[in-house]
């Protein structure tokens, strides 16, 4: 008998055992679990808080959102967005920390209606080694001896056409001019397609279509944006791939003298038809969507800064007046100081790019906090670019803050990231500045300009002046 009750005793003893360690240990056991950073509520299945997410608001505000959210959890919290847990983060360091890390622990991750419009080799989307590839090709297009040799002076003539057909006192949309200029630019250095032809106006029409299905739900029923942006997609496929024939045809020839992006595909690389289409389609969108929004939005913070305005114009007079040759030429461009000032105050508070879209390829540790493999991580710029820790009045429009020798100086260029960072750096940040400032320089040389019709730029999350931010403009006297 006692050997059984010795038995069911050795049988117990362990299970008893287990049983107080796990008594015991509970709060241990439980804090061993992965420290998410704070957050709220799922919010509404499947959209979780998308639609909060994506309210409008001002382009110089970061949003109800994330305003909310940030003062309630921190600069780092969780949530429910497109679909996935999200961290979101409005930290400048864990931000460089996520850019950096590239490759390693974070990844690029679109949704899927960025991919299925601009085409499964696009930049954005793609990872790893084809990314590179496709990266050093666009860096090889944009890089600074093309920009010295070949796109100053185009830009300067596209500059040119454009200003010319402004007409003193008549109300024009600003939006649309500087549209109108970075479109005509991509579209003449990626194809040689010259402005005001009958195809290029048909590309810039399709493309608007084409532009508006990228920010909407990937639903490919008839009539949803979606679907109008794909049926625009094969029409612009189109129309670069008859470029492309005729080009093969040239170079057959011999008559092939196009300096261009798409000469330099067929040429120099080894990419399949289907990869050069989406390479110069998703060109076409990084590099004119982006700087058209920024020159409207200098054309509007500085009219309401006069100050500005007058620095800037006396900058570009001295250059004028300094000036031998014709055109613009490098040493000119180096000269216009204050501009790089006014350019990176409009993209600081403007906030383009709001924010990219990235993943966590491994668990990642941050600050106390873990966020977890396969978790999307949104690092949001605008809201770093507007913390008033960082930017004293950070919603005024202050170009001098960017001074380096002006006192109280308080931009610091480590928190300032309005072309991304790391390995996907913007491909065109200085194509973008040599457009901005080129432009300027004949604008304001040439002209005053004021609102029209009360307008403010807004982000949709894209952002745009939902009156194309109209404008009157009248010559300036001459000194
Ligand atoms: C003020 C204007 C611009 C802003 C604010 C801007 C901003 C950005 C940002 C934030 C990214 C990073 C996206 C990411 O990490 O997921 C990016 C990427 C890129 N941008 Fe820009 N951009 C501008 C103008 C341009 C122009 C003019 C071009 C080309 C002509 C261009 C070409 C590109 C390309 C090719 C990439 C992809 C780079 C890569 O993935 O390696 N951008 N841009
Ligand atoms: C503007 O910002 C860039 C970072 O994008 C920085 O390197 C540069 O020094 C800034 N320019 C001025 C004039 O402060």
């Amino acid at each position: 008998m006692s050997t059984i009750k010795d038995l069911i005793f050795l049988l117990l003893l362990p299970a008893t055992l287990l049983a107080l360690f796990i008594f015991l240990h509970l709060p241990l056991l439980k804090r061993k679990r992965p420290n998410l950073p704070p957050g709220g509520g799922r919010g509404w299945p499947f959209l979780g808080e998308t639609l909060e997410y994506l309210q409008p608001h001002p382009a110089t505000s970061s949003g109800r959102f994330m305003e909310l959210h940030v003062k309630k959890y921190g600069k780092v919290f969780r949530s429910n967005l497109f679909g996935e847990p999200t961290v979101v983060s409005a930290d400048a360091g864990l931000n460089r920390f996520i850019l950096q890390n590239e490759g390693r622990l974070f990844e690029s991750s679109y949704p899927k209606s960025i991919g299925g419009i601009l085409g499964k080799w696009s930049m954005l989307v793609l990872v790893g080694d084809m990314h590179q590839s496709m990266r050093m090709i666009s860096l090889n297009f944009l890089c600074n001896a093309r920009l010295r040799a070949v796109l100053l002076p185009e830009v300067e003539r596209q500059t040119l056409m454009v200003i010319s057909s402004w007409k003193e006192g008549v109300a024009f949309s600003a939006q649309e001019e500087a549209k109108k200029f970075t479109f005509n630019l991509m579209a003449k250095n990626i194809m040689s397609m010259e402005p005001g032809e009958e195809e290029t106006e048909k590309l810039r029409r399709e493309y608007i279509t084409f532009m508006k299905g990228v920010v909407s739900a990937p639903i490919n029923l008839p009539g949803t944006s979606y679907w109008k942006a794909l049926k625009s997609r094969s029409s612009i496929l189109g129309v670069i791939e008859t470029k492309m024939e005729e080009r093969k045809q040239r170079m057959v020839l011999g008559t092939d003298e196009e300096d261009d992006l798409l000469g330099w595909a067929l040429k120099k690389s080894s990419l399949s038809k289907e990869q050069i289409l989406d390479l110069l389609l998703s060109l076409l969108f990084a590099g004119h969507e982006t700087s058209s929004m920024a020159l409207a939005l200098a054309v509007f913070f500085l009219e309401r800064c006069p100050k500005a305005v007058r620095q800037l114009r006396e900058e570009h007079q001295n250059i004028a007046r300094k000036k031998t040759g014709r055109g613009l030429n490098w040493e000119d461009y180096k000269q216009m100081e204050f501009t790089l000032c006014v350019i990176n105050e409009t993209l600081r508070l403007g906030n383009v790019v709001r924010f990219v879209h990235r993943k966590a390829i491994r668990d990642v540790h941050y600050g106390g906090y873990v966020i977890p493999s396969g978790w999307k991580v949104l690092p949001v710029f605008a809201a770093v670019h507007l913390d008033s820790e960082l930017y004293s009045e950070p919603e005024k429009f202050n170009p001098w803050r960017w001074q380096r020798d002006s006192p109280g100086a308080t931009a610091s260029p480590c928190n300032f990231m309005p072309y991304g960072g790391g390995p996907r750096l913007c491909a065109g940040s200085e194509l973008a500045k040599l457009e901005i400032a080129v432009f300027l320089h004949h604008m304001v040389l040439n002209f005053e300009w004021e609102i029209a019709e009360e307008d403010c730029p807004f982000v949709f999350p894209f952002v745009d002046f939902p009156k194309g931010l109209l404008i009157k403009a009248c010559h300036v006297a001459t000194t």
